[in-house]
């Protein structure tokens, strides 16, 4: 299956990706954390990321384009991936599409701003294997240090309040189209994003196999 997973920041696409990608045996494709990895190794590509990533506005078309251009064509891809964060605006998903890849269904998670709000101002993450956890909805074992790996986790430098109404308001200015473009081509599923992971998760799963 080749899925989208579209929706707010915060509106927990990285959570639910993690469920749906291990049970459906294949990879998640993160723009997010690729970039993210860029910035940290200080390539070329991060150091002209992350100014737009620290103020919450999106980068470039071209970088991603290229990055998502790049991974697709990795063997793990055959059998199909989610893209988690891509495509983000309308020329992104126009680039996909005369990349030839067949999109199966883009997964709408619907969760209301004050909610995101929330969910991210309390995220914290794991500076060493970036595993997410939340203050309330999914603590640590152990305050401060991730259970997968033992490394600190921080509050990531894009959830300071005002980045993330930046990132909100960019999200309904420009990825929000993106909810027209795949309705006209009939492969949007609106999945409701309020409640818990595992209720969330039991609705996308059920709204896959439909
Ligand atoms: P990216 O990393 O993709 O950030 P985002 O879209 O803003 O998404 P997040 O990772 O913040 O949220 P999420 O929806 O995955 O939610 P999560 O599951 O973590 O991108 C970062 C930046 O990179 C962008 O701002 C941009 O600059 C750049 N970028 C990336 N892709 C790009 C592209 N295609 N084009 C251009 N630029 C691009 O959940 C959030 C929190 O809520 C967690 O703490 C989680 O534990 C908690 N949570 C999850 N589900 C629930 C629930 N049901 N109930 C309660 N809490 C929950």
């Amino acid at each position: 299956m080749k899925l989208i997973f579209l929706g707010a920041p915060g509106a927990g696409k990285g959570t639910q990706a993690e469920i749906v990608c291990d049970h459906l045996g294949i990879p998640t494709i993160s723009t997010g954390n690729c970039l993210r990895e860029a910035v940290k190794n200080g390539t070329e590509l991060g150091i002209r990321a992350k100014s737009y990533m620290d103020d919450g506005h999106l980068v470039p078309d071209e970088i991603v384009i290229s990055i998502i251009r790049d991974r697709l064509q990795q063997e793990d891809c055959r059998k199909g991936f989610i893209l988690d964060g891509f495509p983000r605006t309308v020329p992104q998903a126009e680039a996909l599409d005369s990349m030839g890849i067949m999109i199966d269904k883009v997964i709408d998670l619907e969760v209301a701003d004050t909610e995101i709000e929330k969910r991210l101002s309390g995220r914290r993450v794991c500076e060493g294997c970036g595993a997410s956890y939340h203050i309330e909805n999914k603590p640590s074992q152990k305050p401060g240090v991730c259970d997968k790996c033992g490394a600190s986790l921080v509050v990531r430098k894009d959830d300071q309040p005002e980045t993330i109404r930046e990132r909100l308001s960019v999200y309904h200015k420009q990825t929000e189209p993106l909810k027209q473009y795949y309705t006209k081509s009939g492969k949007l599923i609106a999945v409701e994003g309020r409640g818990s992971v595992d209720e969330i998760a039991a609705r996308t799963l059920k709204a896959l196999e439909e």
